[in-house]
């Protein structure tokens, strides 16, 4: 009896111990991080706007920041400078051979644009731009990408997330318990399963991933010197 008496403060002190948040001080590792650091880490803004800073900006004045941070880089028109990324553009070109992914072709979210760019650019000198800033940048991005018509619109921490891109509705959340929903059960059929006959779309050696026998026959492997 007296054993389980003795275990229960020891089981309930391990409980607490555990849901301690000061790790730092638990495990006699680093230091609790400070209120105002975990304000500088925490600046991730969602797509409903959340976490978005006080501020405002519009493209017109974007336009200055442009060409004094990023155009070296990303050209004065998003084009891309020499190999640097462009940054608009690219409309209508995701199903080609070669699709250019930009903002305004590719990119789901305003916030993922005034999030990177709050974040990381301009390139080697990150989070060097003030939150009005970031916004009038933003908005010249996506002035330049036809999605903002006027450049004296003033977006801010309220507007910016209302802002919708082109190409959101081709992201959508993972929907294979669905889509492959036959293939998730808990007996999943493992013979015979096609409804139909299987179609061949294509075959490798037209791809030219698999070479044929003769040419196979014909390129003997060098010898090995
Ligand atoms: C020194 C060159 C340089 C400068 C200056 C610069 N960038 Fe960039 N930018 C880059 C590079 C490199 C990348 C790719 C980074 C990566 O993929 O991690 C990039 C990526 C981006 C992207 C994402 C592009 C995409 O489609 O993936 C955006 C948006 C962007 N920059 C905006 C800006 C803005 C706005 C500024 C000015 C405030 C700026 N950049 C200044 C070099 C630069």
């Amino acid at each position: 009896m007296s054993r389980s008496r003795n275990r229960l403060p020891a089981a309930l002190a391990a409980v607490l111990l555990a849901a301690t948040p000061v790790a730092a001080e638990r495990l006699n590792i680093g230091r609790t991080a400070t209120p105002d650091e975990i304000k500088g880490w925490d600046i991730d803004v969602r797509p409903d706007g959340k976490g978005l800073p006080v501020g405002k900006g519009t493209a017109a004045l974007g336009e200055t920041v442009f060409q004094e941070r990023c155009a070296s880089c990303h050209g004065e028109f998003g084009e891309g400078a020499g190999r640097w990324p462009e940054l608009a553009g690219g409309s209508g070109t995701l199903k080609s051979d070669s699709p250019v992914k930009t903002i305004g072709s590719y990119w789901p979210y305003v916030s993922t644009v005034f999030d990177f760019v709050h974040r990381a650019m301009p390139f080697g000198a990150a989070q060097t731009l003030t939150p009005d800033e970031t916004y009038a940048v933003t908005a010249y991005l996506l002035y330049l990408n036809d999605i903002l018509k006027d450049q004296d619109y003033e977006v801010n921490e309220k507007n910016l997330a209302s802002i919708r891109l082109p190409n959101e509705k081709n992201f959508f959340m993972d929907d294979r318990e669905t889509a492959e929903k036959e293939f998730w059960a808990a007996k999943p059929c493992m013979t015979n399963c096609l409804p139909k006959e299987a179609s061949i779309t294509s075959r490798a050696r037209i791809l030219d991933v698999t070479p044929d026998k003769a040419a196979e026959t014909a390129k003997k492997a060098p010898p090995v010197q």
